[in-house]
């Protein structure tokens, strides 16, 4: 038997791309490879590419410098780019580094297999398309391996949303949801192997509209569904667009234990003007009322947001609005961004904001959320919260898991299980987490 190839896969951007490497490294299984941690040890090596801004991309670029020269002393290591970057640039990424053999979208990597075949015979693959057929029919069914009790299932794809600065609707297509019954036979399976929370991905997942047994279901019918699912014990889902948030996805929120109280809704700005030069289709005003519904039917959820400053003709005024915005709602978490160009969206054609104001911006910004991030934490002291655990820490008796509002705890002195959820009480918060005794 001839030894297994090894394939080592970097996986940039957002959760999607995560639950895409998984399934990547399960399609190339078929071909003989097993994944490695480490990338000079490596027959073949994936990036797994971000385009959201322009810093993403140009990571992908220096990284194949790299590699290149790892090719040098490899002649036989083939370098392939999956992902963002593939699907928008395409044969421009083999144009500007020839060491690349393969370029996948996101949208076409069923057809990996079939492309490596290709590398056999030393030829380059390309494959950009929007396939009519759902690649996830096309994958072969997933390993039975035990794994992590914390799992991505992927839903829904792509966006029509086209928000003027964004290239997820040109890099992953039109949104397209995944029938139901296949969703809920991937998490049982998901669920006989060991996971006991599964967080739905989706670029606007609310937009969810999935064929079932007995016609369309919605993501909150897709949830109430999966929360009859035996052994599944935690559901959530990412990421969320204001509009799409309909009443019965409100109500899920207050009537089904297992969804967890924790939502991560975008708003990008809180000025009015901004928002419509963003192309949102909402007003600070609705977001801001629609939070207000969203805590009615579950007081206790921690919100999560994102936000782009320096967006063209963004005044003093308008950011002043989004500070506003962040002090009424009180993020646990959100997620800043300072504005990047995307060619070939509506926004590139605007004037910039002057980089060294958009950079003062951020930073206040950035500043007011961290302090609202550590309040949230400091009010969860005293608190009994439950916790899955999902390893063992680094202090001996220390184990690490996440609490139902996603932050992370460390539980001391525990003789908690890996997959147990253990209620625990928080005796103190660190930056980025808290610390937890068994109750
Ligand atoms: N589908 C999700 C988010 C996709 S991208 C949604 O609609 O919420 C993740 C985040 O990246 C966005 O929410 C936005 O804050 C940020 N982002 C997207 N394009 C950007 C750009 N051109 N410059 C800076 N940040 C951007
Ligand atoms: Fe991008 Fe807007 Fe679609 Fe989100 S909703 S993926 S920000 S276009
Ligand atoms: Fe990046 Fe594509 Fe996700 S651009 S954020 S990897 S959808």
């Amino acid at each position: 038997m001839t030894a297994p190839k090894k394939l080592f896969i970097k996986t940039y951007g957002c959760q999607m791309n995560v639950y895409d490497s998984e399934r990547m490294a399960e399609a190339m299984g078929g071909q003989g490879y097993v994944e490695t941690s480490d990338a000079a040890d490596a027959d073949m090596i994936l990036l797994n590419t971000c385009h959201i801004r322009e810093k993403a991309a140009e990571k992908v670029y220096s990284e194949l410098g790299r590699l290149k020269k790892l090719k040098a002393d490899k002649p036989d290591l083939k370098i392939g780019v999956a992902g963002c970057v593939a699907q928008a640039e395409g044969e421009e990424i083999m144009r500007r580094q020839p060491a690349v053999d393969l370029v996948v979208g996101p949208q076409s990597y069923h057809r990996l297999p079939a492309m490596e075949e290709r590398l056999r015979e030393g030829k380059t693959a390309l494959d950009t398309d929007f396939p009519e057929e759902d690649k996830f029919e096309h994958l072969k069914a997933r390993p039975k391996a035990k794994r992590a009790p914390a799992a991505f299932l992927t839903v829904q794809e792509g966006c029509d949303k086209f928000c003027a600065f964004c290239v997820v609707p040109y890099t992953r297509g039109a949104e397209v949801s995944r029938p139901a019954t296949r969703v809920l036979d991937e998490a049982r399976d998901l669920v006989e192997r060991g996971v006991r929370e599964i967080t739905l991905l989706g670029q606007n997942v609310n937009a969810y509209h999935g064929q079932g047994d007995k016609g369309d279901v919605t993501l909150a019918g897709l949830i109430r569904e999966l929360a009859k699912v035996d052994g599944l014990e935690r559901i959530r889902y990412t990421t969320s667009h204001p509009n799409d948030m309909d009443d019965d996805l409100i109500a899920a929120h207050g009537e089904v234990p297992e969804l967890m109280p924790y939502l991560h809704l975008p708003v990008q700005s809180g000025s009015d003007h901004i928002l419509k030069r963003m192309n949102r289709s909402h007003t600070a005003e609705s977001y801001l009322r629609l939070i207000e519904r969203i805590r009615a039917a579950r007081p206790d959820i921690v919100m999560s947001g994102d936000f782009i400053v320096g967006f063209p003709e963004e005044t003093d005024a308008d950011f002043e609005a989004t500070m506003e915005l962040v002090r009424e709602v009180k993020y646990g978490y959100a997620y800043s961004f300072k504005y990047s160009t995307r060619p070939g969206t509506p926004a590139a054609e605007r004037p910039l904001v002057d980089p060294q104001v958009a950079d003062d911006r951020l930073q206040r910004l950035q500043a007011l959320i961290t302090q609202h991030q550590q309040e949230v934490q400091q009010s969860m002291i005293g608190r009994e919260v439950s916790v899955l655990v999902e390893r063992a820490g680094r202090e001996a008796g220390q184990m690490l898991g996440k609490s139902e509002y996603l932050h992370a705890v460390h539980i001391e002195a525990s003789d908690a299980q890996v997959g147990e959820i253990a209620k625990v009480r928080i005796v103190d918060s660190k930056t980025n987490s808290l610390g937890a005794r068994h109750c």
